[in-house]
């Protein structure tokens, strides 16, 4: 296993539409495994293929039970309910918005050999499923506020909200 350079807002493989995967190959599975250990090491929750420049369609998530999941051409089969709350991206480092996604998902995608199975998630495993399939069209969560805050801001917002 290696860990991979993250790649940050501005670079181009950023915004571009990843491809299925075909073949459930050694290279995908040193992909994963490379996306796991990088995302562990960030201290991530998600990681998109392209954000390691990898422009293929493969997710890792972290679920409810703080394990890490594959998703191998993931699709989104349903969702419900609404959540509003700051989001942030290892791509976009520093930077945290208030993003509304939907509260609740289930997810249809192929592990690393091939075989479909849906995952269900909420909170912040459903917010993670809408980033991070939002990445593999080559889209970043800073399309939906207009205002990012600073981690220094959002700890003095804080420091307000407790004087008050
Ligand atoms: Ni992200």
């Amino acid at each position: 296993m290696a860990l991979r350079k993250i790649l940050t807002q501005g670079d181009p493989a950023l915004s571009k539409v990843c491809r299925p995967v075909e073949n459930f190959d050694h290279r995908l599975h040193t992909l994963l495994d490379d996306m796991k250990e990088t995302l562990a090491q960030a201290n991530g929750l998600g990681l998109a293929a392209s954000q390691v420049g990898i422009l293929r369609r493969v997710v890792v998530v972290v679920d409810s039970q703080g394990e890490m999941v594959e998703l191998v051409n993931p699709v989104i089969l349903s969702w419900e309910g609404e959540q509003t709350g700051l989001e942030g991206c290892l791509s976009v480092p520093g930077q945290y918005g208030m993003v509304t996604r939907p509260y609740k998902a289930v997810v249809r995608a192929q592990d690393r050999a091939g075989n479909q199975f849906e995952m269900e998630g909420e909170g912040v495993v459903a917010r993670c499923f809408f980033h991070e399939l939002e990445h593999l069209d080559g889209h970043l969560f800073v399309e939906h506020t207009d205002r990012l805050y600073t981690t220094e801001e959002l700890d003095a917002m804080e420091q307000e909200d407790g004087q008050a």
